[in-house]
Formats: C-alpha cells, sequence, structure tokens
C-alpha cells in the first residue's frame, strides 16, 4: 500500500474523561485512522469521581497501537505526536516505578468541596482569581493534590524531595510515553491547576504554600507547541518527537481555527465546555466564566474566557448506564423527536454540583415537572434540552463579559452528531448553530500544535486554508416567546436544585 512507501502523519492522542482515543492526520488535516478505548468510571461514594491512571495509560497506549494498526502505519511513519487531556484531573506518581500513589481524582469530583467554602470564608477567592483567572472550586487540580498528600506527612516529605510528582493527564502520558524520562507540562494544562499565575506563566509560590505542594513535584511548563522530547522506542516502537501539548477545550478552540480575539466554539462532551479567544489579554469576568490560558506557540500567549458546564453528553450516559432508560446515546434523537416537547419536565444533571455560571458544589440531579403523563422520551428528551439551556446560561454571560454578541456558535465534539440537540440549541439561543464537516476538533488541535512545532504544517494561515468552510448550519425555528417561556423554566428548574446538601 502507499504507506508502507513513507507517508507522514502526525498522531493525536485524546485522553477524555470517559475514554481513550488516538487519531491519526495526514497532511490534509484528515483523520484518516481511529481507535477508542472507553475505561472504567468509579464513584466511591456520592459526589466522588475517581480513575486509575494506570488504567488511563493502558488504554492510552492500546489505543496507539489499534490506531496504527488499523491504518496499516508503522510507528516510524509519526512525524509528530500531539497530547490533549481532559484537564484538573490530579495524579500523583512515584518517579522512580512510574506507579501511582492513589486513584487519580477527576475533574469532576466533589470530595474538596468544603475545603473550598473554607478557602472562601478565609477570604482568599478575590487574590485566588486574579493570579489564577479561576473561581475557587473542587473542579480544579489545588485542593485535589492537596487532599492526597493529606494523608500522610511521610507523603508531603517524599513530594519535597522530588520523589512523587504531581502532573495532570497530559504530564501522566508524557512521562510514561518517554520511558519516565520527562516530566513537562504546557499553560493550558498548568492554568487549569488552581497553582499556576496565568500573568507571570509560573507557579505561584503564595498558593503553592496555601496548599502544601512542593515546587519539587511540580512539572516544568512549557509552551503548548515544543518539542519537549521523544518517545521510547521500547514504549512506542520508534523514536517520536513529542510536540503538542493543550488541555481538550483549548485544543478544540485551536482545531476549529479560532485563532482570531472574538471567535468562540462549543465542545459537546463528556461536559459543555464554551471557550471564547480574548486575544493577548486575559479578561477577567464578573459572570461566572474562567480566564484561562487558550494556548502559547513561541512567547505569544493567546488567553480565553471560558464556561465550564460539568455534564453535558455524561447526563445522556448517565440514562443509558445508570438508569438503563435507553441502549445507546443515539437513541434519544428518535426519542426527543417523537414527542413535541418535554411536557414541562426538566432535568437538571447537577451530578457533580453546577460549573459555570452558577458555581454550586451542593446542587444536585434533579427532574422536575414530572405529571403522569411524563414518560421515557420526555425524560430522554429533557436530557438533551439540559445541555442546549446550560449552553445558553454560559453564553448569556459571555456575552456581557466579553461585550460582544455572537453572531453564529460554532461547535464540535461527540454530541453534535445529534441534530435535535443541535436544532433544539439553535432555537433556543437564537442565533445558528455551525457544525464544521470534521467536529474531531479537539484531536485535530493537539495534531496541529504538534505539527507546527516540527515544521509538518509552517503557520496558522495554513491550517486555517486546511479546516476550510465546509459546514451545516443549524438555524433557530423556535419563536421568541416559545423560546423565553422554555428558558424561564430552566432557570426556574435550575435554581430550585441548588444548595441541595447546604
Ligand atoms: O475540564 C474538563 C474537560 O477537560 C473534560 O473534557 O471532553 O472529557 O468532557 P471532556
Amino acid at each position: 500500500s502507499e504507506n508502507v512507501s513513507g507517508k507522514r502523519y502526525i498522531l493525536a492522542l485524546d485522553q477524555g474523561t470517559t475514554s481513550s482515543r488516538a487519531i491519526l492526520f495526514d497532511e490534509a488535516a484528515q483523520a484518516v485512522g481511529l481507535a477508542q478505548l472507553p475505561f472504567e468510571q468509579r464513584y466511591p461514594k456520592p459526589g466522588y469521581v475517581e480513575h486509575d491512571a494506570m488504567e488511563i495509560w493502558e488504554t492510552q497506549r492500546e489505543a496507539m497501537r489499534q490506531c496504527l494498526q488499523s491504518a496499516g502505519v508503522r510507528p516510524d511513519q509519526i512525524e509528530a505526536i500531539g497530547i490533549t487531556n481532559q484537564r484538573e484531573t490530579t495524579v500523583i506518581w512515584e518517579r522512580d516505578t512510574g506507579k501511582p500513589i492513589a486513584p487519580a481524582i477527576v475533574w469532576q469530583c466533589r470530595r474538596t468541596a468544603a475545603r473550598c467554602d473554607e478557602l472562601v470564608q478565609d477570604g482568599w477567592a478575590e487574590k485566588i482569581r486574579d493570579k489564577t483567572g479561576l473561581v475557587v472550586d473542587a473542579y480544579f487540580s489545588a485542593t485535589k493534590a492537596e487532599w492526597m498528600l493529606n494523608r500522610s506527612p511521610e507523603l508531603r516529605e517524599r513530594a519535597a524531595q522530588g520523589e512523587l510528582l504531581f502532573g495532570t493527564v497530559d504530564s501522566w502520558l508524557l512521562f510514561q510515553l518517554s520511558g519516565k524520562r520527562l516530566h513537562v507540562t504546557d499553560v493550558t494544562n498548568a492554568s487549569r491547576t488552581m497553582l499556576f499565575n496565568i500573568h507571570t506563566l509560573d507557579w505561584d509560590d503564595e498558593l503553592l504554600e496555601l496548599f502544601g505542594i512542593p515546587r519539587a513535584m511540580l512539572p516544568d511548563v512549557r509552551p503548548s507547541s515544543a518539542l519537549y522530547g521523544e518517545t521510547d522506542a521500547a514504549v512506542f516502537g520508534a523514536r517520536v518527537p513529542l510536540a503538542g501539548i493543550a488541555g481538550d477545550q483549548q485544543a478544540a478552540l485551536f482545531g476549529q481555527g479560532c485563532f482570531q480575539p472574538g471567535m468562540a466554539k462549543n465542545t459537546y462532551g463528556t461536559g459543555c465546555f464554551l471557550l471564547m479567544n480574548t486575544g493577548d489579554r486575559p479578561i477577567a469576568s464578573t459572570h461566572g466564566l474562567l480566564t484561562t490560558v487558550g494556548w502559547q506557540i513561541g512567547d505569544e500567549v493567546t488567553y480565553a474566557l471560558e464556561g465550564s458546564v460539568f455534564i453535558a453528553g455524561a447526563g445522556v450516559q448517565w440514562l443509558r448506564d445508570e438508569l438503563g432508560l435507553i441502549q445507546d446515546a443515539a437513541e434519544t434523537e428518535t426519542l426527543a423527536y417523537s414527542v413535541p416537547d418535554a411536557n414541562g419536565v426538566y432535568l437538571v444533571p447537577a451530578f457533580t454540583g453546577l460549573g459555570a455560571p452558577y458555581w454550586d458544589p451542593y446542587a444536585r440531579g434533579t427532574i422536575w415537572g414530572l405529571t403522569r403523563g411524563a414518560n421515557r422520551a420526555h425524560i430522554a428528551r429533557a436530557s438533551l434540552e439540559a445541555i442546549a439551556y446550560q449552553t445558553r446560561d454560559v453564553l448569556d454571560a459571555m456575552e456581557i463579559d466579553s461585550g460582544m454578541a455572537l453572531q453564529r456558535l460554532l461547535v464540535d465534539g461527540g454530541a453534535v452528531q445529534n441534530k435535535f440537540l443541535l436544532e433544539f440549541q439553535a432555537g433556543v439561543l437564537g442565533i445558528p448553530v455551525v457544525r464544521p464537516e470534521q467536529f474531531e476538533s479537539t484531536a485535530r488541535g493537539a495534531a496541529f500544535l504538534a505539527g507546527l512545532s516540527v515544521g509538518f504544517w509552517p503557520n496558522l494561515e495554513h491550517l486555517t486554508k486546511l479546516i476550510g468552510t465546509a459546514a451545516t448550519v443549524f438555524a433557530p425555528q423556535m419563536e421568541e416567546s416559545q423560546r423565553e417561556e422554555l428558558y424561564q423554566g430552566w432557570k426556574r428548574a435550575a435554581h430550585l436544585s441548588r444548595g441541595w446538601l447546604q
């Protein structure tokens, strides 16, 4: 085949919350191979979410192998590897053995909510926001790492000696891929830890002290597009440059080609994340959004405003895995179309509290408006509508914070295959929703960052051409009065779900 002739590729590793994926891109930025492996979600207590970091690595490794094998591509045909990942999820491991000391605490985990209350009571909120761009919340890595180290004084001592290493999932994968040589992260992942100053682009000593995190255990912070090192041949089958890293939401922003300030995308994955490029200026939110690093290439830093919604696709997975209401996620589309409306039912998927713009760790999932006639189809439809309503919540906040009105919303992620969702989304926003032909934006973004750093692709103008303009546009079909009536119902349902645990 032509591959044997030595065609070159970029391999993107997309380590998400519920699966590890590997996607192969050719020079035209077309995805020519894909493998995906799910892994176990653990919920040891209400509000807790854990992963086995070893399983994350093993499924990622197997996904790479299967991806190359099915495409008939050899490891030495890979020009560079880009990594993108679920953000904030915290791993601590032994430098020598490469073994995690405890289960990874997942971004969705609420176990440190009380600690965050304490921080707010002690007056840290403003300082933390100024330095990190973040709202004090259990979502971010700082209190998760603190919690892990608090289990024994011996752990903190070993961390100070550099025997234990901290990392988000990107660092963890890079460490393993490099044969335990590299301990590195990029600015986008660092900006989600609540330990990183997004203005000076360095770990913040005051915050490290606050959380008792020794600097010795932290990875070096590098740009998102850079030569970090190489894969270990014994691990990957060849020595290949590791050349791009970005958190999955920032990678999607990049992969959608949102290179100009004011451009925004919404990714529908486990959660739902709306990010807007704000250029070289970090904009502080006054409406519950986060200020975060979009990416860094060379010395140039691009910032973003972000609305983080914790449960989107995961709500549909819940209907499938925990409730057994559907067999597979795609079924929700048929069910949603089978009824004219949700029959007054609202599902608020606050399974791990509520993120932007509410930031309430004590909210819990609820189904409101049940009557005798409410059925399976209404509940399935309500689970999709909830995704659209939550997006409206953050889009409204973003327009106020940025002072810009979005003319259309670019979307990507697994759930955008659901036509009902996008039609309803356009209706509830009152602007067109635009789904590009290629909606693997997250993996593509990681590939772009890696490809740029090794010269596989020359520059952003070239990437914009590769992305192209082919897209499906979903125009709003809803009357203004209906839109506002439905949305007011959502606001009420979300409000009623708050503070359940307090
Ligand atoms: O902040 C969490 C986010 O990075 C997870 O993304 O795609 O797994 O929903 P995803």
